[in-house]
């Protein structure tokens, strides 16, 4: 095995709605690893397109992810921040990937067959494909590792699959262009920290997502102070107090979920929010739980409303982002080309 350095690739979608559970279950780990690593971090509008959007809403939609990204703590100067459409080789990788990847393999995606529901005839193919341009993705950077919420774990089990096929498919051919005896690295998803799958404020079995119709059902990042404490508020709860310990949350799923938000906020884990809060009432924890929220998430809002009010500085960052991205993706994909047979 060759020995690749280390290097992080995640991706958030332009859908508009970027909620606390892509800041607790991505983008706050986002910003942790830069410390050790060097990351990428991609807006990925070809993978918003796979369902119909609004240009005027796309375009806003990127500088908003683009804005969080910023806000949060991301240094674009430091690390790559850049849209996924101004770097043509994740399209060109994710083709060969398609061809790489078994029907078999696609069919048992269970978010395709989620956001396709039941009319899956009329689903575009880009949303069945949508795997494999997310394994091009990272692996066009050859990155190592891929810091996501809990919901991509089975799309960065089919990323690694395919690597792995495309070593072994091409194995002579690698060794052959000098590559040791694998092009490609494993990709290991990070999945950390105490809410990798932040639920829903009304129903704690059903999780935070972007497209819930109910607004009271997340915490949108660009919320402010008064909103953020009216949907904590109004969260669902049960009648009984906090448990003391862990296990004590078991079968709670709306407690869990708080504890959980609580802790990753606090940059802590739940046995110390439950050492804290053990054996109190739900308003008195909300009550807490608020004045954490606004004191992490006000500022954040502040920062991206200001980023977003200068989309010049925004589309600029993208456009650094991308070359520097594109010089990485380039020499990749030459050596692909070569790997599979193609004359460049
Ligand atoms: P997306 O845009 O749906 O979500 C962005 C990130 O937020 C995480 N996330 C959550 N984490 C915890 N609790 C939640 N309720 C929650 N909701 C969302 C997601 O797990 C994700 O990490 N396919 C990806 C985007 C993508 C990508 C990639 C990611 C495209 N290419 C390559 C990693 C590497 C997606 O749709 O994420």
């Amino acid at each position: 095995m060759s020995l690749l350095p280390q290097r992080v690739f995640s991706g958030v979608q332009p859908t508009g709605n970027l909620h606390l559970g892509n800041y607790l279950g991505a983008i706050s780990r986002f910003v942790a690893l830069q410390q050790t690593h060097d990351c990428i971090y991609c807006v990925v509008d070809l993978h918003a397109i796979t369902v119909p959007q609004k240009p005027s809403e796309l375009v806003a939609n990127i500088r908003e992810v683009t804005a969080a990204f910023i806000a949060c703590g991301v240094d674009p100067k430091r690390h790559i921040i850049f849209n996924q459409s101004q770097v043509a080789e994740h399209a060109e990788l994710a083709w060969i990937f398609n061809c790489i990847a078994r029907i078999g393999w696609l069919n048992r995606m269970t978010q395709f067959k989620e956001k396709a529901g039941k009319d899956r005839e009329n689903a575009s193919v880009g949303l069945y494909a949508y795997p494999t341009l997310m394994a091009a993705d990272i692996l066009i950077y050859r990155a190592t590792h891929v810091p996501v919420g809990e919901d991509q774990k089975q799309h960065l089990e089919l990323a690694r699959d395919i690597a792995q096929k495309f070593n072994n498919d091409f194995a002579e051919s690698i060794t052959a262009a000098g590559h040791g005896d694998a092009f490609f690295p494993l990709p290991e998803p990070l999945i950390q920290g105490p809410a990798t799958r932040v639920m829903s404020l009304r129903d704690g079995a059903k999780k935070m997502s972007k497209s819930d119709p109910s607004d009271n059902s997340r915490i949108n990042l660009s919320d402010d102070a008064d909103t953020i404490a009216q949907k904590v508020r109004r969260a669902k709860t049960d009648p009984e107090v906090l448990p003391s310990e862990t296990p004590g949350l078991a079968g709670r799923p709306e407690a869990d979920n708080l504890v959980g938000i609580y802790a990753a906020l606090a940059d802590g884990s739940k046995a110390d929010v439950l050492r804290e809060f053990g054996g109190a009432n739900f308003s008195s924890f909300k009550g807490a739980l608020v004045d954490l929220a606004v004191a992490k998430l006000g500022p954040i809002g502040a920062d991206m409303r200001r980023l977003q009010a200068d989309p010049d500085y925004i589309d600029e960052v993208l456009r650094e982002g991308s070359r520097r991205a594109r010089v990485i993706a380039a020499e990749n994909m030459k050596a692909v080309k070569e790997i599979v047979g193609f004359i460049s």
